[in-house]
C-alpha cells in the first residue's frame, strides 16, 4: 500500500451489531460490546494507515427512539469509552471531538465528553470525531437557525462553518458496514462528494483488512467532482 492515495477524512457508519449478535443467538448488548471492541482496534489502525480525520457514527438522532434498555446499554458503553479509552488517544496524540445534539444524551456523558475534548485538545496527529445524538438534517436546520440569527446571506464556506462539523475537512471516503445501502441521516452536507463503500459485513466482523480493502478501492476511484477529465 506504499504509494497509494490515502483518504484524508474517512467516515464509518458502524452498523450491524444487533444482527451480528442475533446470528450467534446472543443478546443485542453483546453485539454492541463486540462492535466497541472492534472499533477500538480500527481507530488505531486507521490512523496508522495515515488517515488524518476519522468520523464514526455511533448514535443517530433516530436511534434515540430505540427502547430504553437498548439505549441504557449504549450509554453504558459510551461512559466506558470516555472514561477508559481516552488515554490511548492521548498517547497517540489524537484529538477527540463529538458532534450531535448534546441536549439529547445523559448529562453525565456530556461532562465526560467535555473533559475528553479538553484533555485531547492538543492532539496533532489526527482528529477522531464521534457522532452521538447526531442527525445530518437536524444539524443543517441548526446551522440555518444560526445563520438567521446572524442575519446575513451565507456562502458555502460560511454555512459549513455553522454545522457541528465546522472546521473539519470534506469527507473523502464513507464506509457503511452491515449491508444496508443508505446514509441513514449521517453527514448529508459534508459527504456531498465522498466516495462510498458498502460492506456486507456486520460491524464486529469488519476487520482491519476489510478497512484496507476499502482504502485500495478508494485509491482506484476517479474523483471528477462533476468536471470532465
Ligand atoms: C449499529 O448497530 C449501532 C447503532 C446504531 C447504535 P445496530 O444496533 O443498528 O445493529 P443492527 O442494524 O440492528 O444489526
Ligand atoms: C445508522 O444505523 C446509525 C448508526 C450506525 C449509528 P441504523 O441501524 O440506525 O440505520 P437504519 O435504521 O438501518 O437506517
Ligand atoms: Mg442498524
Amino acid at each position: 500500500m506504499a504509494d497509494m492515495v490515502t483518504p484524508f477524512h474517512v467516515g464509518i457508519i458502524m452498523d450491524g451489531n444487533g444482527r451480528w449478535a442475533k446470528k450467534r443467538l446472543l443478546m443485542r448488548p453483546l453485539g454492541h460490546r463486540a462492535g466497541m471492541k472492534r472499533m477500538l482496534s480500527l481507530i488505531e489502525h486507521a490512523f496508522d494507515r495515515g488517515v488524518k480525520e476519522l468520523t464514526l457514527f455511533a448514535l443517530s438522532t433516530e436511534n434515540l427512539s430505540r427502547p430504553k434498555e437498548e439505549l441504557d446499554d449504549l450509554f453504558g458503553l459510551f461512559r466506558l469509552y470516555f472514561t477508559q479509552h481516552i488515554s490511548t488517544l492521548l498517547e497517540r496524540n489524537i484529538r477527540l471531538r463529538v458532534i450531535g445534539d448534546r441536549s439529547l444524551i445523559p448529562q453525565d456523558i456530556v461532562r465526560l465528553i467535555e473533559a475528553a475534548e479538553r484533555d485531547t485538545a492538543a492532539g496533532e496527529r489526527g482528529l477522531l470525531t464521534f457522532a452521538i445524538g447526531y442527525g445530518g438534517r437536524q444539524d443543517i436546520v441548526f446551522a440555518c437557525n444560526k445563520a438567521v440569527r446572524e442575519g446575513k446571506e451565507q456562502t458555502l464556506e460560511s454555512f459549513a462553518e455553522k454545522l457541528s462539523t465546522g472546521g473539519m475537512s470534506a469527507m473523502d471516503l464513507l464506509i457503511r458496514t452491515g449491508g444496508e445501502k443508505r446514509l441513514s441521516n449521517f453527514l448529508l452536507f459534508e459527504a456531498a462528494y465522498a466516495e462510498i463503500c458498502f460492506s456486507e459485513k456486520m460491524f464486529p466482523d469488519f476487520t482491519d483488512e476489510d478497512f484496507d480493502a476499502a482504502l485500495i478501492d478508494y485509491a482506484k476511484r476517479d474523483r471528477r467532482y462533476g468536471k470532465l477529465k
